[in-house]
């Protein structure tokens, strides 16, 4: 906020109800005040409720991307609800200059003028939503400190609800090999070759979801105020997959060996054979994790797909060739991957609080998995899990889970996670607005992003950076690769249950 006067700054984003912000952090600056915190290198905020992004002293921020801003003379715009960043730079000699892909995850019937509860849509105001998700390629660049899009590269582009997209499967999906459009774009990945991975999580919101019993294939209804059923001719099972986008070209393409649930993220990492290991969470309550290692090097386009069995410690095979129920089950595993959450209950998978973003210790190797809350089972602050693998190798099936973290001392709801190069953990809340839970989430003020230190005595303790407007959540936090600035959304801001008149943030 030094550099520019708040009136000038509340002037410029006004209209913005979502950005892509970014966090300059700045070590010379920070205020090391010992003896309020003698492990966190920064005073921490405390839990606040004002309508406000505010950030603890020595850190600031610059906007770099908002709601609707021109990507390119396409007419093509940012999208809305921002969720997971990567940052891939042109070259690592120079590493200021790159292209960024933000997910757009969902949107809000405000968009439609005239709502109120009971509205419903015209197919011209679900085209405009269509429009909105899916994801946005940017090139941005840094000059004099301060990054920003590059305006007119020919390399800015939007994928959304209308864009085709191959599926990659051994038979088709209701006999179509091209899928319209990607949507409920939450988090991701980035693989070792340079893609990035993007997760379609709650696609049943827009498309419902199909249900087939006694042989007949039934829609279930969307969400009452995303649905855009009536309006559109999108397959459910088109939806629920991993996305893989090259950024250079924009070719993208769903993994369905990679499983169909609700996909919090995709995160990677390279076994000592060369191939590449994605985590997996399921983000509904009482859903699992999963683990997929890819078939060969370079490709995530086969492989053999796991489910966690936390409670022993296995990663349990969904493989119809090692399964008599699975093959019973399914008649083909194009099927199986269909319906992922049916077969891993056949095989026994650990139901977990719902579990969100998952990252890799670069130090110690361990997995760390956010579960973010549970309503079946009481747990309203949610914790972390720590997988430890055997022989620390991805390509173990034998782990041991233990809790690293539990909310509600320092934080509530645990989501989005990133590792610093340190191995800090940096974590975002997502404390989602629910008029019964107020009571128990009040004291926590609005969501945040935290630091938590693995080592020394505070190891575990969150540390609060930034809090959210209210009704936001702080999503997608990525860091640049000299690790000064950590890009970051801010999603929702001022959601109150969709309902435009009950805006809770005017930032
Ligand atoms: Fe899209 Fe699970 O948050
Ligand atoms: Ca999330
Ligand atoms: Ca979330």
């Amino acid at each position: 906020m030094s550099e520019i006067s708040r009136r000038q700054f509340l002037e410029f984003m006004g209209r913005s109800a979502t950005l892509a912000g970014a966090f300059n952090f700045l070590p010379g600056c920070v205020n090391l005040d010992k003896s309020a915190n003698p492990s966190a290198p920064f005073t921490p905020l405390k839990p606040s409720q004002k309508d406000d992004l505010l950030l603890a002293k020595g850190f600031k921020y610059n906007l770099l991307l908002k709601w609707r801003q021109k990507l390119n003379n396409q007419g093509e715009l940012f999208g809305y609800n921002n969720d997971f960043i990567a940052y891939l730079p042109f070259s690592s000699t120079n590493p200021y200059d790159g292209l960024m892909w933000v997910n757009h995850e969902y949107t809000d019937p405000w968009l439609n003028s005239g709502w109120k509860p009971g509205f419903t849509r015209t197919k011209a105001q679900v085209d405009i939503e269509r429009k909105e998700v899916g994801g946005s390629i940017v090139h941005i660049r840094k000059n004099e400190g301060r990054w920003s899009m590059v305006k007119d590269s020919k390399f800015n582009r939007r994928l959304d609800a209308f864009t085709p997209i191959p599926i990659i499967s051994e038979q088709p999906i209701l006999g179509k090999k091209i899928a319209i459009g990607t949507l409920g774009n939450c988090a991701g990945g980035v693989t070792p070759w340079g893609t990035v991975l993007t997760c379609e999580e709650n696609y049943q919101n827009f498309v419902g979801e199909a249900v087939v019993s006694n042989g007949k294939r039934t829609i279930q209804d969307g969400d009452q105020y995303l649905s855009w059923i009536g309006h559109v001719d999108l397959p459910p099972e088109h939806y629920g997959w991993v996305v893989e986008v090259d950024l250079k070209t924009g070719r993208a393409q769903k993994l369905t060996a990679l499983g169909r649930f609700s996909h919090e993220c995709a995160t990677t990492t390279l076994a000592t054979d060369g191939r590449c290991v994605v985590y997996s969470g399921d983000d509904s309550d009482q859903e699992h994790i999963y683990k997929f290692i890819a078939a060969k090097p370079g490709s995530l386009e086969k492989g053999s797909l796991y489910v966690a069995d936390t409670i022993n410690g296995r990663w349990l095979p969904l493989d119809r060739q090692k399964d008599q129920r699975l093959k019973q089950a399914f008649n083909s595993h194009t099927q199986l991957l269909i319906s992922t959450r049916a077969a891993a209950k056949i095989v026994g998978a650990t139901p977990l609080d719902r579990p969100e973003d998952i990252e890799i210790d670069p130090i110690s190797g361990a997995v760390f998995v956010t579960l973010t809350n549970s309503r079946k089972n009481n747990n309203p602050y949610g914790s972390i899990m720590k997988i430890v693998e055997k022989d620390n190798s991805p390509l173990s099936m034998e782990f041991q889970a233990s809790n690293f973290v539990s909310g509600g001392q320092d934080f509530a709801c645990p989501d989005n996670l990133v590792f610093d190069r340190k191995g800090n953990l940096w974590m975002c809340t997502d404390m989602s607005y629910n008029p019964a839970m107020q009571e128990q989430y009040g004291r926590f003020g609005n969501n945040g992003l935290f630091y938590i230190p693995l080592s020394g005595k505070n190891a575990g303790r969150a540390f609060q950076v930034a809090s959210s407007p209210p009704g936001a959540e702080l999503t997608g936090p990525c860091f640049a690769p000299d690790y000064k600035t950590l890009f970051l959304s801010v999603q929702h801001p001022g959601e109150r249950g969709h309902d435009p008149s009950r805006i809770a943030s005017h930032w």
